[in-house]
C-alpha cells in the first residue's frame, strides 16, 4: 500500500530543541551559560518529557508550554543559575527553535509528490505555530495537529488517531516520523509504518511496537514514502 500522508513529530524531530541553549550561550551575557548549555539543554528536555508523562500518571494534564518553563526551571536551578533574564530569553528562543536544515527541502519533496504532510506534537497549538512560522515551513504542511484538542499527551493511543480522523484512510497509510524512540515505538504498537530518526545512534527503546525504519536525518523520508 502507498503512503499517502507523512506526519512527523515536531521538538527534537523537525526542530533542534538544543537549539534554544546553544542561541543563548552565543549571545553577548551568555557567558554563564557557555560551559553548561548542553547539559542545561538535555535536563531541560527529559524533565520536560518525564512531566509530561508524570502529570498524565497523575491525572493533572496541563499543557506542553507548562511542562515546558517547569523543566526549564529544573534544569537552570540543577546549573546552578537564578537569572529570570536568563529563563526569558530561553522561553523566547524555545518558540522559534530551529529546523533541521534539511527540513524544508524534505518537506517540498514529499508536496511535489502529491503526499499529505503534517505535524502531530505534545506542543500546545501557540508554540507549534510560532514554530512552524518561524521555520517558515507553514505552507508545506497542511495540517498541525496539537494534543490539546484532546487534553492528553503522546504516547497515549488517541493521539495518534487524530491523524487519521483528520486525513481518512487507515493508519497503514501514514509514515509517522520520529526522533524520539518511545513516540516511534508507539506509533508502529498503533498502526502507522515509522521512521524513528536516531541523530545521536541510541539503542532501541524496549517497549511494545518497533519502528520500520531507522534513520541518522530526515534526508532519506521521500525515498520511503515515493520509491
Ligand atoms: C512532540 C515532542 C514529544 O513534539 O517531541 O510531540
Amino acid at each position: 500500500m502507498p503512503i499517502t500522508t507523512c506526519v512527523f513529530d515536531a521538538y527534537g524531530t523537525l526542530f533542534d530543541v538544543a537549539g534554544a541553549a546553544r542561541a543563548a550561550a552565543a549571545e553577548p551575557g551568555g557567558e554563564s551559560l557557555a560551559a553548561v548549555w548542553p547539559r542545561l539543554a538535555e535536563d531541560w528536555r527529559r524533565k520536560q518529557l518525564e512531566y509530561s508523562w508524570l502529570r498524565a500518571v497523575m491525572g493533572t494534564h496541563c499543557d506542553f508550554w507548562q511542562v515546558t518553563q517547569d523543566g526549564l526551571d529544573w534544569a537552570l536551578e540543577a546549573a546552578g543559575l537564578d537569572d529570570a533574564g536568563l529563563r526569558a530569553r530561553l522561553l523566547a528562543l524555545y518558540e522559534t527553535l530551529p529546523a533541521y536544515q534539511e527540513v524544508p527541502a524534505m518537506l517540498e519533496r514529499l508536496k511535489s509528490f502529491g503526499r499529505a504532510t503534517a505535524i502531530l506534537s505534545n506542543g500546545a497549538p501557540g508554540m507549534l505555530a510560532a514554530a512552524v512560522t518561524s521555520a517558515g515551513i507553514g505552507d508545506l504542511l497542511d495540517a498541525c495537529l496539537s494534543v490539546e484538542s484532546i487534553g492528553v499527551f503522546k504516547p497515549d493511543p488517541r493521539v495518534y488517531r487524530l491523524v487519521t480522523e483528520r486525513f481518512g484512510g487507515g493508519a497503514e497509510d501514514v509514515l509517522f516520523v520520529s526522533s524520539n524512540g518511545w513516540d516511534a515505538a508507539a506509533a508502529a504498537a498503533f498502526g502507522f509504518r515509522t521512521a524513528w530518526v536516531n541523530r545521536a545512534g541510541l539503542p532501541c527503546d524496549r517497549l511494545p511496537g518497533r519502528p520500520h525504519h531507522v534513520l541518522s536525518d530526515l534526508t532519506t523520508i521521500p525515498e520511503l514514502v515515493c520509491p
